[in-house]
């Protein structure tokens, strides 16, 4: 098995890159940390929280960043609702988040495992740029780090920035320059990664957590629930559970930290016209039919 720390801001694509991460044989999940993005990061602990509690895992979460590193949280409310998972009832509970910030709790977790573990970033990269700059000697207990994030093409926040790197763009340079083994999942092919209108129909009748996944959908706007819905993050656990279904370039990427109108933007060297060395790979397609079946296979095995 793969043992992953998750770090996200749930989100409703979140959700279901959580559902995935949980119930995903292949992958072992020893930490869920929150971070700022989708929306505050008191909302999205809390999300983190109600889906421990809906699937009765006892997976910890920590609650990491409550802003950028330098700049204004501007969030994505409009996309997931005000709550961030806008949809679906979630019953009460007295779950509480650590004692402690995220970064720390990736740092005792890297620590406490034997093996290096495989760290998935799927909201802005603030608490992994964090991480990197308070323990920098964690970096040997850090497998690789995988995060959707990012685009060799166009944006979707900016003209040319991807919403998690266009909220924390120092962040995300942090992370470029910090020589980690990164894949990025940007959304060159998470804008590919679609669930379609016929498979979302069936999730009511799958079992408790398509029914809750769909409650959620019908409030998610990436994709409208009658053209299919884009699963943007739960691109980074796909690439670890069936690689094979990515094409990836290994190239230089920066992150735009000064541009006016650039900030955020990751420049992918596709070309090598930089002439710098490369420091990750970038996910360019996706085998989308096997993605789906992969999903479906995923999902049916949650409760
Ligand atoms: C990313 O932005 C967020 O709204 C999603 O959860 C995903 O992480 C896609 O650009
Ligand atoms: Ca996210």
């Amino acid at each position: 098995k793969t043992s992953i720390i998750l770090d996200t801001d749930p989100g409703i694509d979140d959700a279901v890159a959580i559902a995935a991460a949980i119930f995903s044989p292949q992958l072992d999940l020893k930490l869920l940390t929150t971070v700022a993005g989708n929306v505050s990061v008191e909302k999205t602990t809390r999300n983190a929280l109600q889906l421990m509690h809906f699937w009765q895992k006892n997976i910890p979460v920590a609650q990491g960043a409550a802003t950028p590193l330098v700049r204004k949280l501007r969030d994505a409310a409009n996309v997931h609702g005000e709550s961030g998972m806008e949809g679906y009832a979630f019953v009460e509970h007295q779950r509480k988040a650590l004692d402690k910030p995220a970064f720390q709790a990736i740092f005792e977790c890297l620590c406490a495992s034997a093996e290096p573990v495989t760290l998935v970033a799927i909201g802005p990269l603030t608490n992994i740029a964090l991480l990197l700059t308070q323990y920098p000697e964690c970096k040997p207990k850090i497998k690789r780090l995988v995060i959707m994030g990012g685009s060799a093409g166009r944006g979707n926040f900016t003209p040319n920035a991807e919403f998690n790197m266009a909220i924390d763009p120092e962040a995300g340079a942090r992370v470029f320059e910090s020589g980690l083994e990164i894949v990025m999942c940007g959304l060159d092919v998470t804008n590919q990664a679609m669930l379609s209108p016929e498979y979302l129909a069936t999730l009511p009748e799958l079992n408790q957590t398509g029914k809750m996944l769909h409650a959620l959908f019908s409030h998610y706007r990436s994709g409208s629930m009658s053209t299919g819905l884009r699963m943007h993050d739960l691109c980074a656990i796909a690439w670890l559970v069936k690689p094979e279904l990515f094409r990836v370039e290994s190239c230089f990427v920066a992150v735009e930290t000064h541009g006016e109108f650039t900030a955020g933007t990751t420049v992918v060297d596709l070309e090598g016209r930089l002439k710098r060395q490369s420091n990750a790979l970038v996910a360019m397609d996706l085998d989308v039919a096997g993605f789906q079946a992969w999903v479906a296979e995923a999902l049916a095995l949650a409760p």
